[in-house]
């Protein structure tokens, strides 16, 4: 087989050194998460308890859990993570559930699981919708893509929380289930939960509640800030069933979530089965086939290790660190914090006018941070971690000399990374967004080479060209903020 143009398997195999050595140096341009510079994407301890999770890992890295029958040390170490998991969120003796691979899948099986209940029972209409905030995460649009379904996308209040009379009066005999967050990933805002739970069972419908980011950290903040939150979890009867990640804030490996169901009538359904495969009998609980235990295995060390003292100890830093933040941004003349953040996440943007909240975001970057912007409305999140914690008065700083440059500054624009994402942010037009970023990722995975000999190594695609024109242009369009 001859394919020149490719990136090729080398003739003779390297020796490990020098190909560890190289895969380091291709870190060179990863964003550097490590200095606390970049707020989202890494959930971080420290050396000492990635040395357990990769321990924990590697004892179980030849495994593979897609027969839990054989494997019954994974089975039991999976059974034990759910029991932690339906505890902590107040879950009774019937809660059930299945570890996944992460927030999606978790969410996937979830929209999957009620979809099967409904066509099973024969009231599956064609159509079928799933009615959820605007804020909820995008796996669930992606759910409901896969799967044949409609999602019908409610407005949230001035609070930034879902709208409880919004998602009522979407509700329809073609509505399948509803979705509500815990909280928000874009805002960190809790859902008003007692009344969406409320509203599921009155009408007999399913609620799932993502709790992929605040699983493993709203059952601290409410022993920590007693108070602060209404109820959120099983302890509503309508809650059905609940996605927590095992990789965020519970501190495990990369691959891992837990989805719960309020009973076994539930998760039954989310099964599948094939029984006239030549192979045999198949039959898997999740969405993959061959599964790693190492995820199972890291999560299960993880919450062990850190216990409820770890994580007491943990969640006040980042309380606090979140707090110190907060309060020195509502200091920022100008500056906006979005609702009331229920945990250590958050988004703020300017609130005049005249100021540019990416030309904010533009200071900071030049600065060495590596800022998350968000749209509708321009905002900039932040998710405090344990490596932020040492850089929150330098971050402070820097944010008040940022934002007293754009408020000098007033008709500066957004310019490099800003461009881009002011552009996706402001254009009208969703669809011609939505080819370039498509055309991005066909560039990314596309099998062209990307230079003369493609064994010089792969560049990552750039933005079409007309992204930075275009958003100074629309950057001054009266509509586009
Ligand atoms: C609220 C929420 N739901 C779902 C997800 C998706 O999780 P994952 O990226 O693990 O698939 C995330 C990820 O940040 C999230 O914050």
């Amino acid at each position: 087989m001859s394919t020149p143009n490719h990136y090729r398997l080398p003739t003779e195999g390297q020796p490990p050194e020098a190909l560890l050595e190289q895969m380091s140096n291709f870190k060179s341009e990863d964003v550097n998460w490590q200095e606390g510079r970049t707020w989202s994407l890494v959930y971080h301890l420290g050396p000492e308890h990635d040395a357990l999770l990769k321990a924990a890992s590697n004892l179980y890295f030849s495994e593979s859990y897609i027969n839990p029958f054989a494997f019954k040390s994974l089975q039991r170490m999976e059974r034990e993570l759910i029991q932690m998991a339906a505890g902590l969120l107040n879950g009774d003796d019937g809660v059930c559930g299945t570890v996944t691979s992460g927030g999606t899948e978790s969410i996937f099986l979830a929209v999957y699981t009620y979809r099967e209940r409904a066509r099973k029972a024969g009231k599956l209409r064609s159509g079928a919708e799933i009615v959820l905030p605007v804020t909820a995460h995008p796996a669930f649009e992606k759910a409901a893509h896969l799967l044949g379904l409609k999602t019908v996308k409610t407005p949230v209040d001035e609070d930034g929380r879902a709208d409880v009379e919004a998602m009522r009066k979407r509700l329809t005999k073609r509505t399948l289930m509803l979705v509500a967050s815990a909280p928000s990933y874009p805002h960190g805002l809790l859902d008003p939960l007692p009344e969406i739970a409320a509203l599921a069972q009155n009408h007999g419908l399913p609620l799932h509640v993502d709790a992929c980011i605040g699983g493993f950290m709203l059952p601290w903040v409410e022993r920590l800030r007693p108070g602060r939150l209404p109820a959120w979890d099983f302890r509503l009867p309508g809650v059905t069933s609940m996605s927590a990640d095992t990789h965020k804030f519970a501190y495990g490996a990369k691959g891992s979530s837990i989805l719960l169901y309020r009973s076994i009538d539930y998760l039954r359904h989310q099964f599948y089965v094939s029984t006239d495969w030549p192979g045999g009998i198949y039959a898997s609980a999740t969405f993959q086939g061959s599964r790693s235990g190492g995820p199972i295995a890291a999560a299960w060390a993880a919450m062990h290790a850190l216990g409820e003292a770890g994580y007491l100890r943990i969640g006040e830093g980042l309380l606090s660190g979140s707090e110190r933040l907060q309060s020195a941004i509502r200091n920022i003349p100008g500056l906006q914090i979005i609702g009331q953040p229920c945990m250590n996440i958050l988004a703020f943007r300017s609130s005049d006018k005249q100021t540019d909240t990416f030309v904010i975001a533009d200071q900071l970057e030049a600065k060495g941070w590596v800022m998350d912007r968000q749209q509708r409305p321009d905002c900039i999140h932040l998710t405090v971690m344990q490596q932020h914690l040492e850089q929150l008065d330098t971050f402070i700083n820097d944010l008040q000399e940022a934002v007293a440059f754009a408020q000098k500054h007033p008709g500066a624009k957004s310019q490099g990374n800003a461009a881009l994402y002011g552009v996706m942010a402001r254009l009208p037009m969703r669809g011609m967004v939505a080819r370039s970023v498509r055309q991005l990722y066909e560039q990314l995975y596309s099998s062209k080479p990307s230079g003369e000999d493609s064994q010089e190594g792969t560049a990552s695609p750039e933005p079409a060209w007309w992204m930075g024109p275009l958003n100074r242009l629309l950057s001054r369009w009266p509509f586009s903020r």
